[in-house]
C-alpha cells in the first residue's frame, strides 16, 4: 500500500510556481535581471532575441509578437521584462484568466502606447470570445467595439497604437492554431542546468548580502529541478537554516541538512514526485498506466502531474511516455531503491 499523506501539495517546497513563503511576488521581483546580458542561460534564446530587438530598434519598428513557452518557473516574465526594457518600451502585465470579458482587452489594448509591450501570462486560457478581438489588434492594430444591444447595436472600429504582444504558456499544445499563427517568434525555455542554477544561485546570494560557497550554491542547484524559482526559494530557506545552525555562510554541508530536513531529496524529488513514482511502480506493476488514472490514484490533478512532476522527472529519464500510458524506468526503481519484484532494496 501506498500511504496517503497530509502533505500540502499546494505548497509544496519545489513548486515551481510561486508558493506562500515567496513573500507575494518581491522577493522574486528583487532577484530578477533587468538585461539579457545579465540573464544566465537560455542562450539560444537570448542570442535570438538579441538579433530581433536589434533589427527592430533599428528599423525603428515594434517588436514582432513573442510566443514563450516551457515549463514553469523558467523565467518567462522575467525574460519579457527584460525585452520590453531592451526595446525601451513600457510593459503590462496580464493573464489569460484575468482577462474575463471582451472588453477587458479593449480597454487594457486601448490603452497601451506607441510600441508597447503588453504580455500575457498563461494565454492559453483565454477564452474564445476575447481571442476573437485578439486577432485584429494583432494583425492589424485596431478591433470593433459593439455599442448598444440587439438591432440598435453599432460597431464602432478603433484604431490601436502598434504594440508588441508576448504569450506566455506552459502549454503551447493547447494554444489555439489562428492564435499560435500571429506569432512571429515562438521561443521555448528549456530546463537550467546545475552550473547555470549555481551561477544564478550565486549572483543572487551577492544581491541579497547572503555569504555563499560554490559548493554550497552547486548543492542546492543539483536540487533545484532545472528551475530558477526554486533555486531562489532554496536560497531564501537554506539561510535561515545556515543563520541558526551556522555562521550565516551557506556551505554544502548546511545546504545538505537543510534540504533533507525540507524533505528534498539528492536530485530534487520531493514526496509528491516520489509518490508519483511509487504509484506506477508498486500501483502499477511500473507501467504503462494512463495520466487521468495515475491522478485519481494519488489525488493529485492530472495538469499538476504533468507540467510540474513530469518535465523534471523526464529529463532525469525516470519516466516514459508511451502511447499506453506512463512507465517508471530502471533508473526510478533505482533512485527509490526498488527491485523490479518490488521488493525494497537494503
Ligand atoms: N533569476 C531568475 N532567473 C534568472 C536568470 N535566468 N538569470 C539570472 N537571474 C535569474
Amino acid at each position: 500500500m501506498i500511504e496517503s499523506s497530509d502533505f500540502d501539495f499546494e505548497n509544496r517546497f519545489v513548486a515551481p510556481t510561486p508558493i506562500q513563503s515567496d513573500d507575494g511576488d518581491d522577493f522574486e521581483i528583487s532577484l530578477r535581471p533587468k538585461t539579457l546580458d545579465e540573464y544566465i542561460g537560455q542562450d539560444k534564446v537570448k542570442e535570438n532575441m538579441k538579433v530581433y530587438i536589434e533589427a527592430a530598434k533599428k528599423r525603428g519598428d515594434s517588436l514582432d509578437h513573442v510566443l514563450l513557452y516551457g515549463p514553469p518557473g523558467l523565467g518567462k516574465t522575467t525574460l519579457s521584462t527584460i525585452i520590453a526594457h531592451e526595446m525601451g518600451v513600457n510593459i503590462r502585465t496580464t493573464s489569460g484568466p484575468a482577462i474575463e470579458k471582451p472588453g477587458d482587452l479593449a480597454a487594457i489594448l486601448t490603452n497601451l502606447e506607441k510600441g508597447d509591450v503588453l504580455f500575457i501570462d498563461e494565454i492559453h486560457r483565454l477564452s474564445r470570445q476575447v481571442e476573437e478581438i485578439l486577432y485584429p489588434a494583432l494583425e492589424d492594430y485596431k478591433i470593433d467595439i459593439i455599442m448598444g444591444k440587439g438591432p440598435a447595436a453599432r460597431s464602432i472600429p478603433i484604431e490601436l497604437n502598434k504594440f508588441t504582444l508576448i504569450g506566455a504558456t506552459t502549454r503551447s499544445g493547447q494554444l489555439s492554431a489562428p492564435l499560435r499563427d500571429r506569432f512571429g517568434v515562438i521561443e521555448r525555455l528549456e530546463l537550467y542546468s546545475p552550473q547555470q542554477l549555481c551561477e544564478i544561485i550565486m549572483r543572487s546570494a551577492v544581491i541579497l548580502g547572503v555569504p555563499c560557497d560554490k559548493d554550497g550554491a552547486m548543492e542546492l542547484a543539483s536540487r533545484s529541478r532545472g528551475t530558477p524559482r526554486i533555486a531562489n526559494r532554496f536560497l531564501k530557506r537554506v539561510r535561515d537554516f545556515a543563520d541558526i545552525m551556522g555562521d550565516g555562510r551557506i556551505t554544502r554541508e548546511i545546504a545538505h541538512i537543510a534540504l533533507d530536513k525540507l524533505d528534498v531529496d539528492d536530485l530534487g524529488l520531493d514526496r509528491l514526485d516520489r509518490r508519483m513514482l511509487e504509484m506506477i511502480i508498486k500501483g502499477y506493476g511500473g507501467g504503462p498506466v494512463g495520466l487521468e488514472t495515475l491522478a485519481s490514484a494519488i489525488g493529485e490533478e492530472a495538469v499538476t502531474l504533468e507540467d510540474v512532476c513530469e518535465p523534471y522527472l523526464m529529463q532525469l529519464g525516470f519516466i516514459a511516455r508511451t502511447p499506453r500510458g506512463r512507465c517508471a524506468t530502471q533508473l526510478a526503481y533505482k533512485h527509490l531503491g526498488i527491485l523490479k519484484d518490488g521488493q525494497t532494496m537494503l
